[in-house]
């Protein structure tokens, strides 16, 4: 049984209640807008904030700044070819940067893009490049109620139906996100990424796979796909992988590094010339791609750790753990739980709050409020005009909190639960332009 030993102490105090109350008006009520050191457990995101390792930190001294060509891009390209099977790769400077070049290359005016879900960086870059983007999910995905293992799936009859609509001469991507990260964060199955490999090539589309938590996602496949229980993740991550034309990945993720992420292309020397000029012209060279050289070394390195099961057992370990104890303070959590992240149906717990009013931000505020305890709602508030489920994301660092910070969001969550009939919802005092961005920005006030 893995466990980290902590070498690197910060010091985390609990703002006062007066200063949790205050920080609270001052930020709109939006948790975006607090600053960090007005909180106590930050289960904002699992993006970049987790701990380096040891050696980790050892790889970064060894960090080779050249623009061109360095040693660090070399050992880079060596881990990326290693762990994902991909020879042809850039780096970026997180996800979304490779999702501009990626998807700039492969996407004109008017297209459909399909995905089981967009994740709203995708989504938005979709968008930018003229593209209209359709989700795919399969509908157990939705409710959450059933213990599917794979609820992260491409539902295939669903895409097909819109391929009938737009005409598959409109199709130019087709992408698949492991693990499903805005279909709380759930699995997708190596049989449903072949099927939809199948599908793509079908309609002549370049089949994505946005690979930010595949480590995650292959270690649910071995656990729940059968044909893969006696395979080793590092086997199920490169088969999984390997039915891409091109993958996109945040290395803050399952590189394990503060910051970084990559584009690799297959077979396709043609898109990866257009991949690697459009790197030149919004990330740099494509050998450190709006990096330093050290950063290559860590993210080489974490790509390595986090294809290791001991590493997958502690950290999904973490998120189960953190699950089970919230479920026993009362928060009605989704089930089975996902790789980064537990999800609480917001409007389960405040059920006479209505979604217009924002169950998951009321929630998310009083759980701040009692606790320092930051997450972030998923639901009406942060995609407007959609109809995903009034969920709050509490997203688990890696390798960063331990069991007496699991405790305290427990207790935290269960002095909410005690005075759930207080809360009051919200509404949107002020916007800013891009509905699709408004949740990081918007201030809100309590509805009286
Ligand atoms: N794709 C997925 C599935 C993601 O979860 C993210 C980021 C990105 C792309 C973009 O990567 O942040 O490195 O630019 N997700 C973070 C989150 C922000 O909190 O879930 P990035």
């Amino acid at each position: 049984m893995r466990s980290y030993l902590s070498h690197v102490a910060r010091p985390v105090e609990q703002p006062s209640r007066e200063r949790r109350e205050q920080a609270l008006e001052a930020a709109g009520y939006n948790l975006f807008n607090i600053a960090a050191a007005d909180v106590a457990i930050d289960l904002l995101t699992d993006s970049g904030t987790g701990t380096m390792s040891t050696d980790q930190w050892a790889a970064m001294l060894q960090g080779d700044e050249a623009y061109a060509g360095s040693r660090s891009f070399e050992r880079f390209q060596e881990a990326v070819s290693e762990v994902t099977g991909f020879e042809h790769v850039v780096p970026v400077h997180q996800g979304r940067g490779g999702e501009n070049v990626l998807y700039g290359a492969l996407i004109t005016e008017g297209e459909y893009v399909l995905n089981n879900t967009h994740f709203d960086t995708t989504r938005a870059h979709v968008a930018n490049n003229g593209g209209h983007a359709i989700d795919c999910p399969i509908d157990a995905a939705v409710g959450g109620a059933s213990d599917y293992p794979f609820k992260g799936n491409f539902d295939i009859a669903t895409a097909r139906e819109h391929v009938e609509e737009v005409g598959a001469e409109n199709v130019s991507v087709v992408i698949l996100t492991i693990t499903n990260n805005s279909a709380a964060g759930q699995p997708v199955s190596v049989t449903n990424t072949r099927e939809v490999a199948a599908f793509a090539a079908d309609i002549d589309a370049t089949f994505v796979i946005d690979a930010c938590r595949f480590a995650e996602n292959a270690f649910f496949v071995q656990e729940r796909e059968s044909d893969y229980a006696d395979a080793s993740i590092r086997e199920i991550a490169r088969e999984q992988l390997s039915y891409a034309d091109a993958i996109v990945v945040s290395g803050k993720k399952d590189g394990l590094s503060n910051i970084g992420g990559f584009v690799a292309v297959a077979d396709d020397p043609e898109l990866f010339a257009r991949v690697k000029q459009r790197t030149i012209m919004y990330e740099g060279f494509p050998t450190y791609g709006g990096l330093a050289g050290r950063d290559l070394d860590a993210m080489a390195t974490g790509l390595r750790e986090a294809v290791e099961r001991p590493y997958l057992e502690h950290r999904i370990g973490q998120v189960r753990e953190l699950a089970e104890k919230l479920s026993a303070a009362g928060l009605p959590v989704v089930e089975p739980v996902g790789g980064h992240a537990v999800y609480v149906k917001a409007d389960q717990l405040l059920s006479h709050i209505p979604d217009e009013e924002f169950p998951g931000q009321a929630l998310v505020c009083a759980l701040y409020e009692e606790g320092g305890v930051r997450g972030v709602e998923i639901g009406s508030f942060a995609f407007p005009d959609t109809d995903r489920p009034e969920y709050v994301r509490l997203a688990v660092p890696r390798r960063t909190y331990h069991r007496e910070h699991f405790d305290h969001v427990a207790e935290t969550a269960a002095a909410v639960v005690e005075r759930h009939e207080e809360l009051t919802g919200f509404e949107i005092i002020g916007e800013p332009p891009i509905p699709e961005l408004r949740h990081f920005s918007a201030e809100l006030r309590p509805v009286e």
